[in-house]
């Protein structure tokens, strides 16, 4: 099978604690290439829009706050089933039910400050690349 494409985002909880490299070499270790990569800081703007499907939940003005309190960090990831494979790597949203071994069961401190995001599928996978790099 092709490779496919997926975002990643190390948000600013990670990216604050100096886990930059740890979370890329676990990507790496788990098959994943980066294929392009940047450091930015989301304006209020940029953060309501890249989660504008959340807008209507309770915790949307949180995340908003949190996602642009710091510098983060986006990337594009390739592998094969990469956008489900994202999933099962960086494990569940709520660190305390994520799985042994994935990244938020390793660096996650809480179901808002979880440590990276991936797209669920794999239409706002390519959404969400068009977000962060619209020339590439
Ligand atoms: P993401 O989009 O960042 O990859 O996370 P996800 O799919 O696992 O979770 P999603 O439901 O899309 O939620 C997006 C992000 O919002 C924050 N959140 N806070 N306080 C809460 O109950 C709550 N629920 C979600 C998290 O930062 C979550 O990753
Ligand atoms: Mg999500």
């Amino acid at each position: 099978m092709r490779a496919e494409r997926t975002l990643a985002i190390i948000k600013p909880d990670a990216v604050g604690k100096g886990l930059i490299g740890k979370i890329i070499g676990h990507l790496e270790e788990a098959g994943f290439v980066v294929t392009d990569l940047q450091m930015t800081r989301l304006s209020e703007a940029e953060a309501r829009r890249f989660y504008e499907v959340h807008a209507e939940r309770p915790f949307y003005d949180s995340l908003v706050a949190f996602m642009t309190s710091a510098r983060c960090v986006p990337m594009v990831l390739e592998r094969k089933s990469a956008v489900s494979a994202l999933r099962e790597t960086i494990g569940a949203t709520d660190p305390a039910r994520a799985a042994d071994g994935t990244i938020r069961k390793l660096y996650a401190e809480s179901v808002e400050r979880n440590a990276i995001h991936a797209s669920d599928s794999p239409e706002n996978a390519e959404r969400e690349i068009e977000f962060f790099f619209p020339q590439g």
